[in-house]
C-alpha cells in the first residue's frame, strides 16, 4: 500500500533525528523505496576465470588452470574483486597476496592475461565471452598458486643499501635539506611500490636473475645515486661495475611498458650507464 504524502514526511523527519548527518540522504532512500516500483533482478552475468593452481601440499598433482564462473552484476569492477570473490564464496584454498587494494602496497602483482599488474588496479574485462587467465609473475619460483617467492629479489634489494648514506650531518643537528630542484630529480623514482611486474617482465632477468639486478632494483638504485643529500654515489656506482649487476640490462624496454604505476625503469637504467662514464 502506498505511503501518504503524511507519513512520508514524518519517516524524513524520524530519519533525520536518528542521523543528522545523513539525515537527507536517508530520507530520500526511503521515499524512493516506498514510492518506486520493484525492479526486476538483473539477469547474471557469467564470465570464466581461469586460474593457476598449485600446492605445495599436493606434489602429485601438477600446476593447472582451474576454471571459476562470476557474475559480473554481483562483483566489484577490480581483478582484485573476482579473485577474492572466488576465494571467498567459492574456494577458500586459492592463495595469493594482497594488503592496500589501492595499488600501494605492491603485494597483489601476478600475470593477468599476459601483463604483468596489479590485480586492485586492474579492470575485469567486461566482455563475457572472453575468459581471462590469471598466473603467477613469470620465471619466478612458485610458492603456491598466485604467491611468487621473492626471496632473491628481496636480497638484491637489501644488496643495494637502500637508504640514505652520509659522511656527515648538519651541525644544529637539524634535518638534511635538499633544493626543490634537487627533490624533482627523485620524481618518476620514489613512487616505485617493489611490486616487481618490471623485473619479472624482463628477459634478461628471467635468464640472469642470480647476478643481474634487473630493473626495479636498478631504479631503486638510481633513486638513491640521484639524491642529492646521498655521499655513496662512488661506492654505490662501484657495485654496478662487472658484466652482470647492470649491463645485462639489453634495452628491452618490458619494464618501462609494464610498471602498473607509470615509471620508467629503462630510463633509470639508461642514466645509471650514463652516469657510469662520468
Ligand atoms: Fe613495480 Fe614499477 Fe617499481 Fe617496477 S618500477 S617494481 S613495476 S612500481
Ligand atoms: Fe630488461 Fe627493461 Fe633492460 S626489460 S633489458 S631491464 S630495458
Ligand atoms: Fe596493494 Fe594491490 S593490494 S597493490
Amino acid at each position: 500500500m502506498a505511503l501518504s504524502r503524511q507519513s512520508v514526511l514524518a519517516a524524513r523527519r524520524l530519519a533525520a533525528v536518528a542521523s543528522p548527518a545523513s539525515g537527507t540522504i536517508a530520507a530520500r532512500s526511503l521515499a524512493t523505496a516506498t514510492s518506486a516500483p520493484a525492479q526486476p533482478a538483473a539477469a547474471p552475468r557469467m564470465k570464466k576465470f581461469q586460474i593457476y593452481r598449485w600446492s605445495p601440499d599436493e606434489p602429485a598433482t601438477k600446476p593447472h588452470l582451474q576454471e571459476y564462473n562470476v557474475d559480473l552484476n554481483d562483483c566489484g569492477p577490480m581483478m582484485l574483486d573476482a579473485i577474492l570473490k572466488i576465494k571467498n564464496e567459492q574456494d577458500s584454498t586459492l592463495t595469493l597476496r594482497r594488503s592496500c587494494r589501492e595499488g600501494i602496497c605492491g603485494s597483489c602483482a601476478m600475470n593477468i592475461n599476459g601483463t604483468n599488474t596489479l590485480a586492485c588496479l586492474c579492470k575485469i574485462d567486461q566482455d563475457e565471452t572472453k575468459t581471462t587467465k590469471v598466473y603467477p609473475l613469470p620465471h619466478m619460483f612458485v610458492i603456491k598458486d598466485l604467491v611468487p617467492d621473492l626471496t632473491q629479489f628481496y636480497k638484491q634489494y637489501k644488496s643495494i643499501k637502500p637508504y640514505l648514506y652520509r659522511e656527515s650531518y648538519p651541525a644544529d643537528g637539524k634535518e638534511t635539506l635538499q633544493s626543490i630542484e634537487d627533490r624533482k630529480k627523485l620524481d618518476g623514482l620514489y613512487e616505485c611500490i617493489l611490486c616487481a611486474c618490471c623485473s619479472t617482465s624482463c628477459p634478461s632477468y628471467w635468464w640472469n636473475q642470480a647476478e643481474y639486478l634487473g630493473p626495479a632494483i636498478l631504479l631503486q638504485t638510481y633513486r638513491w645515486l640521484a639524491d642529492s643529500r646521498d655521499h655513496h654515489t662512488e661506492v654505490r656506482k662501484q657495485a654496478l661495475e662487472n658484466t652482470m649487476s647492470l649491463y645485462r640490462c639489453h634495452t628491452i624496454m618490458n619494464c618501462s611498458r609494464t610498471c602498473p604505476k607509470g615509471l620508467n625503469p629503462g630510463l633509470a637504467i639508461a642514466q645509471i650507464k650514463k652516469s657510469m662514464s662520468l
